[in-house]
């Protein structure tokens, strides 16, 4: 009987911590305190403990979060949901064309699509034989949440294709967004139709969806499972015929001069659309060129977003303070008057840099104007000289770090003939604290250790608690302290020691570039991690003093090689990486890849016929293979070109290295 009882009363308790871990994680609204869940979740233990049948009944532990996500389950997208890069005026839409002329090694004019931008949000839709399956957000860009129910709502959103035509596997993609006049009637509760959308569309009950009209325009595809049409304006009327919504501004255009001239037309009409833009975006039509150009790590090599000009206001330069980044580049940033600009309160301008100060001769007290534009951080752009003091003194640019009193330099480019905008502070390491900071805060970024919970804010609160002064003081925190802080808990500091603890597996790729090594970004840290393999070996490199060896891979250069001696040529830094090397599980890099190229090495010597250098590496890493940039015993094909280098040549043959030509290369692959 009183077995009974205790049965019916723990499986009660074991109900109530479900529901209140739910209400945490899920929908982040916990209804108990942090103290009345532990004392919930001691009760249950202290019965499991007096009461062992309890447990072995029930066999489930005790459920610690709903989730490993606060709200969504998690959506590896099959092909990444990539940004944009931007152009601002005619020089940046030049500047992509003959990057683009480059890379194809052509000058072949191409058309562009041209599509209205959007200012909504991304997302994914998967259909299987028809039948929508996942929709997804965009997440980072390579894992997103699975939305389905709420995007269901949405009634542009077809559920089922019946278009005989369509693929049988594909992911649509394309902008949920709120028309103005439906934004009008919730303004209150939005600080712009963008937010609207976003904070609908993760509501977690699809119900609450339902109550903000939402629409889908589709513009992309993901992953698709058949052969892709030859252009996106093709494209995009399939989508019309499938059944999507697609939008009806959608243009060919041939070259920039028109480009320019529909954005100048463009940028009035705006205001009499149903929805909110915030530019153009163009896409290389073709989509044999498309695939060719590929991809950086960020953004498509054959579209850019063309935004329109931004909003601009005058205001008063209440102070110039200078920054310390993570790689000691000393940034003046104007204090301002706060003044609204387009809807947003600014406060703070970039100055760019020393050069810029000078250039523009900005002094403290200037009245300047201030402009805005979507996502970028607001910039003066004159300075009205008329309306200055007779006394208003000239900058004085430091010439120490503010930060840690060492010398700071403009670096001298040798390619350029010219000495850096940028002054640095030339102590790059733990000891510079604003250096320091700045690189934890890169260290538990989305792409390097990706620490949920720990965000910036939370390191600048950290590191004033004397918590976290180095990256490797993460993996050692006091919780229960952390716990009695203001705005923490048990429950909190138990995540955070949940995401710490989950942090520790990485690969070798991500440890490198989270060490914010400037120069070091995510490619080149592949690029450094694939030829090293793992740590270990990467260490015993870097110990010998062998760093000059990297000189062998091929897109790693002088510029990489100075600043991986400068950071590993100070003792803290490498202490450092050697502790975090014995705390963190770093993972070897594997190549995932099984190609035709596979533990292959190429080099180029010469002029390639129809194809750029950068293009035909990029076929040799799609097909496994590498490239490197010297000739050693490691190389195993020298591609001899046009008006090929003798030297070389004469040096791969005394290395045994197989010398072959161009269409040589290609039936390998072919
Ligand atoms: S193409 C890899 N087309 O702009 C190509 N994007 O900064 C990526 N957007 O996340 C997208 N309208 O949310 C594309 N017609 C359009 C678009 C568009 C709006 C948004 C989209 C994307 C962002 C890129």
């Amino acid at each position: 009987m009183i077995k009974d009882q205790i049965k019916k009363e723990y499986k009660l308790k074991l109900k109530a911590l479900k529901k209140h871990n739910k209400l945490y994680y899920d929908t982040n609204k916990p209804i108990i305190t942090d103290s009345q869940y532990d004392k919930l979740k001691l009760e249950i233990i202290n019965l499991e403990k007096n009461f062992t049948y309890l447990k072995n009944e029930n066999s489930t532990n005790i459920p610690v979060g709903y989730k490993a996500s606060k709200s969504f389950e998690k959506f590896k997208h099959k092909v990444p949901m990539l940004s944009l890069s931007n152009a601002f005026d005619k020089d940046d839409l030049i500047n992509f064309e003959k990057k683009i002329f480059n890379y194809l090694d052509t000058k072949k004019k191409f058309d562009y699509s041209v599509e209205p931008k959007i200012d909504g949000i991304s997302a994914s839709l998967t259909y299987i034989n028809k039948k929508l399956e996942y929709g997804v957000s965009r997440g980072d860009g390579n894992i997103g949440e699975i939305i389905t129910e709420n995007l269901k709502t949405i009634d542009d959103i077809p559920h089922l294709i019946k278009n005989d035509e369509f693929p049988n596997e594909i992911e649509i993609r394309g902008e949920v967004f709120i028309k103005k006049k439906d934004f009008f009637k919730i303004k209150d509760n939005f600080a712009n139709p963008r937010n609207a959308a976003s904070g609908s569309l993760r509501q977690k009950d699809p119900e609450q969806t339902k109550k903000i009209p939402l629409n889908f325009i589709a513009y992309a595809h993901g992953f698709i499972g058949t052969k892709s049409q030859n252009s996106q304006s093709e494209f995009l009327k399939d989508l019309k015929r499938w059944g999507f919504k697609t939008n009806t501004e959608n243009k060919v255009l041939p070259n920039i001069e028109e480009l320019i001239k529909f954005h100048k037309k463009f940028e009035n009409k705006r205001f009499n659309l149903e929805y909110d833009i915030d530019g153009l975006v163009y896409k290389v039509n073709d989509m044999n060129l498309q695939s060719r150009l590929g991809f950086t790590s960020n953004s498509p090599r054959w579209a850019i977003a063309h935004k329109f000009s931004a909003d601009s206001a005058k205001t008063k330069i209440l102070n110039i303070e200078i920054q310390v980044g993570r790689t000691g580049a000393l940034t003046p940033v104007a204090k301002v008057e706060p003044v609204n600009i387009g809807g947003v309160v600014v406060s703070n301008a970039t100055l760019h840099n020393e050069d810029e100060i000078k250039r523009k001769d900005i002094r403290i007290g200037d009245i300047v104007k201030i402009e805005r534009a979507g996502d970028v951080i607001p910039h003066v752009i004159e300075v009205d000289k008329t309306s200055r003091k007779i006394k208003s003194k000239v900058f004085d640019f430091p010439k120490k770090c503010p930060s840690c009193g060492s010398n700071t330099i403009k670096e001298y480019n040798k390619l350029t003939k010219k000495y850096d905008a940028v002054r640095r502070c030339t102590n790059d390491s733990y000891e510079c604290e604003k250096i320091a900071i700045e690189k934890i805060k890169h260290f538990i970024s989305k792409e390097a250790l990706n620490i949920d919970g720990l965000g910036k804010k939370v390191v600048e609160k950290f590191w004033e608690l004397n918590l976290i002064k180095k990256p490797q003081d993460i993996f050692n925190l006091n919780y229960p302290e952390i716990a009695n802080l203001d705005g923490w808990g048990k429950l909190s500091a138990r995540n955070l020691e949940n995401s710490i603890l989950n942090s520790k597996k990485i690969t070798f790729k991500r440890f490198l570039y989270s060490l914010g090594i400037r120069h070091i970004g995510i490619e080149n840290a592949k690029l450094i991690s694939v030829n090293t393999k793992n740590i270990s070996n990467f260490l015993k490199i870097v110990s010998k003093n062998q760093i000059d060896k990297f000189l062998n891979i091929d897109g790693i250069g002088e510029t990489q090689i100075k600043s991986l001696n400068n950071f590993f040529s100070n003792k803290k830094n490498l202490e450092t990486v050697i502790e975090l090397t014995n705390i963190l599980n770093i993972q070897s890099e594997i190549s995932e890849k099984n190609g035709i190229l596979k533990n292959k090495t190429f080099m180029f010597t010469g002029k390639l016929d129809g194809i750029s250098r950068a293009e035909a590496k990029s076929l040799i890493e799609k097909n496994s293979g590498t490239t490197l940039s010297n000739i050693s015993k490691n190389l195993d094909y020298l591609v001899v070109g046009e008006k090929p280098t003798k030297k070389k040549i004469d040096q791969a043959k005394n290395f045994s290295v197989k010398v072959i030509t161009q269409k040589e290369l290609i039936k390998l692959i072919n």
